[in-house]
């Protein structure tokens, strides 16, 4: 960006526009105590824990961390960046702001906003299209498929017509003027240049993203010769990478979970039976963008197609979803099909049995391996137990790895014990390697990945530890001899602990406001501190049971670091404190 807005452009945005009043577009907020709560906009839940401070203009959710100030409020709700977050804001509230001159950034919110509006009327005239003589075939198609006339109309599905220029004319009539036709994508020009419409003679399946704002649109032809699929190429509204199919409906599911089909068709079966939280990706391989719009917390069922190609897929989903706060389910569907072809043929009430009879990721993985093993022969049932037992090895909770180990020995005939003995071994490689990268780790970074967005016992107790003293001088005055910056954990709390001593020590008492200023533009690192759940009775009391468990929680990260280096001496040490302390 060639241009941007100064620091005083930004406050007077700022303070022209109320987070709660935004918010409150989003959300429904109830009062509570000197705040307001409700269900997070920006992940699912049932039970509120979606907090907005009105006095510091700040906004937290302790279930997924999300948080920030107005700006980071409406960057997420909207999915705009910063510049454009600004401008809506200045937009809504009134305040005019001059032109970022020179780098056309200054109307791109608005340039986005009409190639919007441009799609709707392409779909728009799609649908005449479909439901117009011309449409016959197409209508037969979707029939022929098993698409009720409801279907098509939620989803908005059309019709290109044959002709060369049929849309083109029409959004031309319009005013639309040809570069923008162009830019997002809905003609083509030829080498000789003639230009036409990039859809002609296929079933068209519009694309909207999250908020309901069309993308783009996927054309499917119905027979004869060509490519199965012509789609929108990526433009300034959209991104393949970061859009999946029918993510604005599956949203509003109630089912809390997501399920990922590979197609377009699938994902309209599926909702048609039912069975509204099915989503596909854009015609690209997923994306890790993708897999985070689904996680936060969220089941996801991964349902692709049995052949190599959906195999692959499904691996490589693995991957992409380890790092991420996901509950993974595989779904095999029987007899080779995909979900649209079972759906049509069995019905949504037997899909959903498969749903309930998903394996996990472990399940899905030992069946690839009794899949490639002959269990008769002796060699390979070694070598299929080495696998095995190097993947339990990793299961973290016994109950579930015994159970694993148990359905194996079921399923090969080898004994429980044998198995067992196995994955204690790779166990034992397994947590050598571990304290190997946990040292690496340690030594390489000075700054702890984050957290996962719940957050542990010792995070949530910094936060608030940082959130008390922060509030008031005379608190802080009164328990400093108890604070030591090892208390928090490297990286932003022990930042701002620093940060807090600094201003009391300059002997200013409003420790919030300066902190506010010192992390401008930075307030989403903030907010989880600053934004408080409840009003403690006593904060001296509050901010001691805070100390201890932090103690507590260093105290346990010691002794398992001793336990896995098999450090003896320290581990005796260790646990002697242990006792002292009363645990
Ligand atoms: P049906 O064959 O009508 O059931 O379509 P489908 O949407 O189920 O397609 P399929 O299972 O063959 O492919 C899965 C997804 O891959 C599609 O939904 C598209 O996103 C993508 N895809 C398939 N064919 C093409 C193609 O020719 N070009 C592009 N760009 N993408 C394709
Ligand atoms: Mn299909």
């Amino acid at each position: 960006m060639a241009g941007r807005y100064t620091d005083e452009q930004i406050d007077e945005v700022r303070n022209a526009v109320d987070l709660v009043e935004i918010a409150s577009r989003y959300v429904r907020l109830k009062k509570s105590g000197s705040g307001y709560v409700g269900c997070c906009p920006f992940h699912k839940e049932k039970t509120p824990s979606f907090h907005i401070d009105p006095d510091k203009q700040l906004y937290h959710c302790f279930g997924c961390g999300a948080g920030g100030s107005v700006f980071q409020f409406v960057m997420s709700a909207e999915g705009l960046d910063f510049p454009d977050a600004v401008k809506l804001l200045a937009d809504s509230a009134g305040v005019r702001l001059p032109d970022l001159a020179g780098d056309g950034g200054e109307d791109r919110y608005r340039r986005k906003r009409d190639i919007y509006a441009m799609n709707k009327d392409a779909a728009r005239y799609f649908r005449d299209c479909l439901f117009s003589d011309e449409g016959a075939e197409a209508r037969a198609y979707f029939q022929r498929r098993g698409l009720t006339s409801k279907t098509v109309a939620s989803f908005g599905l059309g019709y290109s017509p044959k002709g060369w220029d049929g849309l083109l004319r029409h959004l031309a009539g319009k005013g639309y003027p040809r570069d923008m036709i162009a830019e997002a994508g809905l003609c083509v020009h030829s080498d000789r240049g003639h230009t036409f419409d990039r859809f002609r003679g296929r079933v068209m399946f519009p694309i909207f993203d999250v908020r309901g704002n069309l993308i783009g649109f996927a054309g499917r032809i119905m027979g004869g010769e060509g490519a199965k699929y012509v789609n929108s190429p990526e433009s300034i509204v959209y991104d393949k990478g970061k859009n999946l199919f029918a993510l604005n409906l599956a949203r509003k599911s109630r089912r809390g979970y997501y399920i990922l089909v590979e197609g377009y068709m699938d994902v309209i079966s599926l909702h048609q039976a039912g069975i509204d939280c099915a989503v596909a990706g854009c015609g690209t391989a997923l994306t890790e963008a993708q897999a985070r719009l689904l996680a936060r917390g969220n089941t996801v069922y991964l349902c692709y197609d049995m052949d190599e190609a959906g195999k692959k897929a499904r691996d490589r989903a693995f991957e992409i979803f380890k790092g991420l706060d996901a509950r993974l389910r595989v779904i095999t569907i029987p007899d080779g099909k995909d979900a649209d072809e079972f759906v049509r043929k069995y019905g949504g009430g037997e899909f959903e049995k498969l749903l309930s009879g998903a394996s996990s990721v472990t399940g899905n993985r030992v069946d690839d391996l009794l899949a490639r093993y002959d269990t008769d022969d002796v060699s390979q049932k070694v070598e299929l137990i080495n696998e095995a037992a190097a993947l339990f090895a990793g299961i973290q909770n016994a109950v579930e790895r015994e159970a694993y180990i148990r359905d194996l020995s079921a399923k090969t005939g080898i004994s429980f014990e044998a198995i067992a003995s196995e994955v204690r071994k790779a166990g034992g490689r397994l947590r050598k390697k571990e304290v190997a990268d946990d040292v690496r780790k340690s030594v390489s970074t000075l700054r702890p990945a984050r957290e996962g967005p719940s957050g542990g016992r010792r995070e949530s107790a910094e936060r608030r530890l940082l959130g008390l003293i922060g509030a008031d001088a005379a608190l802080y005055a009164k328990i400093a001899d108890n604070l030591r910056e090892e208390l928090f954990s490297e990286g932003i709390h022990r930042d701002i602990f620093r940060k807090i001593v600094e201003i009391y020590k300059d002997g200013s008492d409003d420790a919030e406001r300066r902190l506010l200023e010192a992390y401008r533009g930075r307030e989403d690192e903030l907010a989880a501190v600053l934004v408080k759940t409840d009003d403690p009775q006593s904060a001296a009391k509050a901010a001691g049971d805070y100390i201890n468990v932090i103690e507590d929680e260093i105290l346990k990260e010691r002794i398992s670091g001793a336990e896995k280096a098999g450090d003896l001496a320290l581990l005796a040490e260790l646990l002697k404190n242990n006792r002292k302390a009363g645990m």
